[in-house]
């Protein structure tokens, strides 16, 4: 393992939605840090809480949904700045600008009513970049060139509706890339996306990764995108992380019946996964999670405590942590 000089570190965090039928206790204790210039990976089922812990990043987690407590230090040339503490003004300086979003579907990223070189002006206006949406729309083509946008100088002038879902996606990129942000989040970048244009996306994103000194938190349910993207990897479970890793660690030697479940649902890592049909039993309802473990009424090995005490994270090797109960005494693995 390489040192990590963090640019992100959630500790504790808990978000809960309270809706007509209960508190989704969405969000459970979630803690992670993510290291200068990696793409760290947050992996699981649908539901899990991964867009959820994206947007509690800079509070973009809006009523009936509340970020109850944890802190999420960001740092900011060096300094620490817990986002979850800052002032709504000074996050806005930092969202969008220092960390950046791209979300799934591209056409309920941009507006309709303005051209994408438009939205790539504006974003760059509104953090001070250029002072005119003139200027900005001139530094437009070049964003869009950078991000592979085909015939970037006729482009720049369409509408959305006038460019394919893969232009779009660019376009979103683009936008997301055009106040050079330092951490970049992706939520799921591709899923809206037929696979050839998929594969193109991921490209460009490592692309520009290499070349503008990104870090990226990718967020996806494809095990083969974990593997060709990813320095490291957490699993979430049901508001949880059980498990986190180097992914090479994580896929040669997962620990958790989770993670090994979800692996050998693509017994081929490179394969699509759409759906992880072959896991045994649903993802619970966050309202009345399960006690202990949340994994345990659909864990094989599962143990009289899994039932009545949530498992402590453990440290299995370098790097590589767990929580389970079956590497501990109860379990003597
Ligand atoms: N606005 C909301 N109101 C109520 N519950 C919500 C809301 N948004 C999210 N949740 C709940 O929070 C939990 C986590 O949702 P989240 O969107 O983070 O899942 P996800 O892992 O991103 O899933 P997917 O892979 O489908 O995108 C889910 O149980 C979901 O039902
Ligand atoms: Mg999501």
């Amino acid at each position: 393992m390489s040192s990590c000089d963090p640019i992100i570190e959630v500790k504790n965090l808990y978000v809960n939605f309270y809706t007509y039928a209960g508190v989704v206790k969405a969000i459970d204790g979630v803690s992670f840090r993510i290291c200068r210039g990696e793409t760290y990976c947050l992996v699981g089922e649908t539901g899990c809480g991964k867009s959820v812990t994206a947007k509690s990043l800079t509070r973009l987690i809006r009523s009936p949904g509340r970020i109850e407590k944890g802190s999420v230090i960001y740092y900011r040339d060096g300094k620490p700045v817990d986002l979850l503490k800052l002032g709504e003004e000074e996050l806005r300086g930092i969202r969008g600008a220092e960390i950046s979003y791209i979300f799934q579907d591209p056409s309920s990223s941009l507006d309709p009513l303005y051209t994408i070189g438009y939205q790539v002006a504006e974003t760059m206006k509104e953090h001070g970049r250029v002072a005119s949406i003139k200027e900005g729309i001139r530094r437009a083509v070049d964003i869009l060139r950078t991000v592979l946008m085909p015939d970037p100088e006729t482009r720049v002038k369409n509408y959305p509706h006038e460019l394919s879902g893969g232009m779009k996606q660019r376009g979103v990129i683009g936008i997301s890339l055009s106040n050079k942000p330092r951490l970049v989040i992706a939520d799921e970048p591709t899923t809206a996306l037929d696979a050839t244009v998929q594969d193109q996306i991921m490209d460009l994103l490592k692309k520009l990764k290499a070349e503008e000194d990104l870090t990226v938190l990718l967020i996806t349910h494809n095990m083969g995108l974990v593997a060709d993207m990813c320095d490291r990897v957490a699993v979430m479970y049901a508001g949880r992380i059980v498990e986190e890793a180097d992914v090479f660690e994580l896929f040669a030697n997962p620990k958790h019946p989770y993670t090994q479940a979800l692996l050998r649902a693509v017994p081929n890592p490179m394969k699509r996964m759409d759906k992880l049909e072959s896991i045994p039993g649903t993802v619970p309802n966050l309202i009345f999670p399960p006690s202990g473990c949340r994994f345990h009424p659909r864990c094989p090995f599962a143990m009289d405590i899994c039932s009545r005490e949530r498992p402590p994270d453990l440290e299995v090797a370098p790097g590589h942590r767990v929580a389970c109960w079956l590497y501990t005494e109860h379990g003597g693995r």
